[in-house]
């Protein structure tokens, strides 16, 4: 079967790579692709994502048997509504559907229909009564653009002060877009630490993937400004069965369900993110699609074949693999390298050195994101996020060090990353010991020890 990757992210190399693993597994066409998944063995084709006409005709001429649309932006304007329609098969969900992404005013309100546990909030259309709103707030908020803004529509501010500017900044200066800030959500900042949960979807059948845990601020420490993603581990130890089996509750299922009996059926990957508050877990976003970089360590561990996945999911069969979805035991450890300056402004061009190398290094992968070939053959950089790291090892600690065994490998011009992926996971504390036997009073005790005398 010929598949179709649509994008040209570390996601996108990663799906690319699984899923030529397949042995039903044809020509797989990646559009635009980066240089990792045409040395992984795909055939890029320079379409952009936003092309739909074109992407539909390229894909019905090289009779595709599937299409995996990797970003949100091409789901949002309607490509899998628009493929279907000409009888292609799509992973992804409808643009209705992928409100849930597409809209925070959208997704909010779902949550609030649905009794989905999220952060309180208010919805304005106009600056005025917002910035009443929150002259009475409570410290810190967060105040979001309703649209797609790449990550970047979300302010957390400390005071009166910087919500009026967040306010200005999304309505008035239209700083991320005039449709993103048509509408703002105001609601209370949480406290925690944050899980990337992701699910399977497909007409009533959910099916959880093993929680992952992303790195949003570009510094150590979780310092600095937000990203696209740092970096990723899985299986995250936060996500134990008992929570994703309540998010399944309390999250996936009213969530939807919602979607079913409103008409815009969701279909594809759900991922909620959602923040461990001392109050329970609390959805902070829903996705519409794979994460990035999630997906490169959640793939490495995957054993079971993704073609056939993906595809009894726009088929609508994905009971079928109820309980029977194979999981590597090892954790696997996702380091994302950033061109100098990400995730402000960046150069391009610069030849990479030690992929190779970092490669045949035993459990290694390292996915391609903003990479292309240059006139010379070499591999340049090509974006902000360059590559991502991936490596399996017998324990967290394991993985976590080969993935920088790799890192230390490669190199390129202004190249910086985090050094502390997974020490979330890796510094928690240990679970609480049983606690020692109180200690007797003294009469009892017998001379030179503690234990009681016997009898
Ligand atoms: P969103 O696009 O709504 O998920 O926001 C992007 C990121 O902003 C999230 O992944 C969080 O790190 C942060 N964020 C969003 N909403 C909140 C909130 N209510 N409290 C704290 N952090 C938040
Ligand atoms: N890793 C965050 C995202 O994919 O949105």
């Amino acid at each position: 079967m010929n598949i179709l990757v649509v994008g040209k992210g570390g996601r996108e190399h990663a799906l690319v790579w699984k899923l030529r693993q397949s042995p039903r597994a044809g020509t797989v066409f990646c559009t635009p692709g980066n240089a990792g998944t045409a040395r992984d063995g795909a055939t890029n084709v320079a379409i952009e994502p936003g092309e739909t006409d074109r992407l539909t005709r390229f894909a019905v001429r090289e009779q595709v048997g599937l299409v995996v649309i990797g970003p949100e932006d091409p789901l949002a304007g309607g490509l899998a509504d628009f493929m279907r329609a000409r009888g292609l098969k799509v992973f992804g969900p409808s643009k209705d559907a992928a409100r849930v992404e597409g809209s925070k005013v959208f997704a909010k309100e779902l949550m609030r229909h649905a009794d989905v546990p999220t952060a309180d909030f208010q919805v304005f259309d106009h600056p005025a009564p917002a910035r009443t709103y929150v002259e009475t707030r409570d410290y810190p908020v967060v105040v979001k653009a309703d649209g797609l803004a790449a990550g970047k529509g979300v302010v957390v501010c400390r005071d009166n002060a910087e919500a009026l500017q967040a306010i200005r900044r999304i309505m008035t200066d239209e700083e991320f877009g005039k449709t993103a800030g048509r509408k703002i959500v105001v609601e209370k900042r949480l406290d925690g630490e944050e899980l990337s949960v992701l699910a399977l979807v497909s007409g009533r059948t959910i099916l959880p993937l093993p929680a992952c845990q992303d790195h949003k601020a570009a510094q150590d420490g979780d310092k600095g400004p937000n990203t696209g993603g740092m970096g990723a581990y899985c299986p995250a130890p936060a996500g134990t069965p008992k929570l994703l089996a309540d998010l399944e509750e309390a999250v996936f299922v009213p969530t939807v369900h919602t979607m079913k009996r409103g008409r815009y059926p969701f279909q594809g990957v759900l991922y909620a993110g959602v923040m461990l508050t001392n109050q329970g877990p609390r959805v902070l976003e829903f996705n519409c699609r794979f994460g990035d970089p999630e997906t490169q360590p959640l793939l490495m561990r995957l054993k079971t074949d993704l073609l056939d996945l993906l595809e009894a999911v726009a088929d609508e069969r994905l009971h079928e693999f109820d309980g029977k979805v194979e999981w590597d035991p090892r954790p696997a450890v996702c380091v994302v390298l950033c061109s100098g300056g990400y995730p402000g402004k960046y150069e391009t061009g610069k030849p990479i050195d030690g992929i190779a190398a970092a490669d045949a290094l035993p459990g290694v992968k390292v996915f391609h994101a903003g990479t292309r070939v240059d006139d010379r053959d070499r591999v340049v950089t090509d974006g902000g996020r360059v590559l991502g790291v991936t490596a399996l090892g017998d324990d967290l600690a394991a993985a976590k060090a080969r993935a920088y065994e790799a890192v230390r490998l490669i190199g390129f011009a202004g190249m910086h990353y985090r050094t502390d992926i997974a020490d979330k996971a890796l510094k928690a504390k240990p679970p609480a010991l049983p606690a020692e036997p109180p200690k007797l009073p003294a009469k009892f005790r017998r001379p030179g020890g503690d234990k009681p005398a016997a009898g």
